[in-house]
């Protein structure tokens, strides 16, 4: 409290903003449980930090991001993308998201290099953690078999990353524990130097230690979403256009970047169902129901139908729900369009169709295992965004990704491995 309050007292800046000592607050009990005085004063920062002149320049749009996050139970608007610090991460969140990069290559290597250091910080906490170096999260610690499962099932699940990066192999897998710690050591370099977004993103709700973990797999898979909904996008843009054939490398890649990310919902599922049940308490509002981007990747595929565009599911996500109403399109249409045009026949057609059906199913298996996760972890309890929980999902989890082609009946070939 009392770097805090120098810090109001004086005509510091937010480049000097006691950033280390307001999470220490915060780690100490959880955002649920941060004292109202202590959240007054951030309050009193926020006024001070959007009263500046410099209000546009990065140290203050560091601060503003991250009072953002720091304030959303204060201000009673806490709900998924502040509890994951969406905005902080540069992920889309909102209708002022900066518009999908123009270069592809360069969008998917900035995703790529998020999704890997988030894996890896959480496999360093993990450690820090099983070595007794870290007092943070400390209630529910898991014993040493699940840490050095989750060392195992993370460094898989960066590995199509880091592939892709050209960094496959770029570190010692000697036992999960020292490939873990080498993932680390390798991600360090990810970073852009002296960027504290990822570290200031880690705002758990209460201090039981699998919050960590489950934090970071939901902002990995909000990572891996919105570079699919870029994918889809990109694919939208070459069926409208004269080599609608090009598309299928587009919708081949979504499909690979979701289909490669399965061991995420393996490392999710050795959360201990106890310790997601204490902090989900205070976690009541923010659902992934909320996600932009996974609507996002949904609605572009095909447009919803009515009554899904009128439930729960599009109204928790407002500007995606606008956006479909306004007639945003989609790769259904836009493959009908091309065929019924004569622009896209032949072995093109063929190709693309087979992509489509490619990344249909794995959505659908996405959907399936998210559903597996969710009874294991959720039992028969209500969804923290107000659904009736896993019979939504059963219900959800089964409609077509597309019209224009069909997928084969689920094999459920996805293991989630036998959990904690
Ligand atoms: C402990 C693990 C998880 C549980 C128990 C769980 C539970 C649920 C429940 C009950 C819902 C229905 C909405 C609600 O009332 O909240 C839901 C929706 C959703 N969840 Fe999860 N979830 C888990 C992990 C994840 C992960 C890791 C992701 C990845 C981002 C995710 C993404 C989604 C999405 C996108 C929806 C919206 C689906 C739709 O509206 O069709 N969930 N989840």
């Amino acid at each position: 409290m009392r770097a805090l309050t120098r810090w109001l007292s004086g005509p510091a800046g937010p480049q000097s903003f006691p950033y280390s000592a307001v999470l220490e607050e915060f780690h100490r009990v959880g955002k649920h449980f941060v004292e109202k005085k202590f959240l007054a004063l951030l309050d009193q920062a926020r006024a001070r930090v959007s009263g500046l002149p410099a209000a546009g320049d990065e140290p203050a749009r560091l601060l503003t991001d991250f009072l953002d996050v720091a304030l959303d139970k204060w201000d009673g608007r806490y709900d998924y993308r502040s509890y994951l610090a969406l905005r902080l991460l540069r992920l889309p969140c909102g209708l002022d998201d900066p518009p999908p990069a123009a270069e592809a290559a360069a969008a998917r290597r900035a995703r790529d290099r998020l999704l890997v250091r988030l894996v890896a910080d959480t496999l360093a906490f993990e450690l820090a953690a099983a070595a007794g170096t870290t007092e943070l999260l400390p209630q529910r610690r898991p014993g040493p078999m699940v840490v050095t499962k989750r060392c195992r099932l993370g460094v898989r699940a960066a590995a199509p990353a880091l592939t892709r990066l050209g960094l496959a192999g770029a570190f010692g897998t000697d036992g999960p524990a020292t490939a873990a710690a080498g993932l680390h050591a390798l991600a360090r370099y990810l970073a852009i130097p002296g960027d504290p977004r990822l570290r200031l993103s880690m705002l758990p709700v209460h201090v039981t230690h699998d919050e960590y973990l489950f934090i970071r797999v939901l902002q990995g898979y909000e990572c891996l979403f919105a570079g699919v909904a870029d994918e889809l996008r990109w694919a939208i843009g070459v069926l409208a256009g004269d080599t609608p054939g090009s598309a299928a490398d587009r919708l081949g890649y979504a499909g690979d970047l979701l289909g490669a990310a399965g061991p995420l919902f393996s490392l999710l599922a050795t959360m201990q169902p106890d310790s997601f049940r204490t902090f989900r308490q205070y976690t009541e509002g923010a659902s992934a129901i909320q996600s932009r981007s996974y609507k996002l990747v949904e609605s572009l595929c095909r447009t919803p139908e009515p009554d899904r565009l009128d439930s729960v599911a599009y109204r928790s996500v407002p500007e995606v729900r606008a956006r479909v109403r306004g007639g945003q399109p989609t790769v259904d249409q836009a493959y009908r369009s091309a065929v019924s045009e004569g622009r896209l026949d032949g072995l093109d057609r063929a190709l693309v169709a087979r992509r489509m059906a490619g990344f249909a199913e794995t959505l659908a298996q996405w959907r399936r295992t998210h559903h597996r996760v969710a009874v294991r972890m959720l039992g028969t309890r209500p969804g923290t965004g107000y659904t009736e929980g896993t019979p939504y999902l059963a219900a959800v989890s089964g409609a077509p990704v597309f019209t224009t082609v069909t997928i084969d009946p689920p094999s459920d070939s996805q293991s989630l491995g036998d959990g904690a």
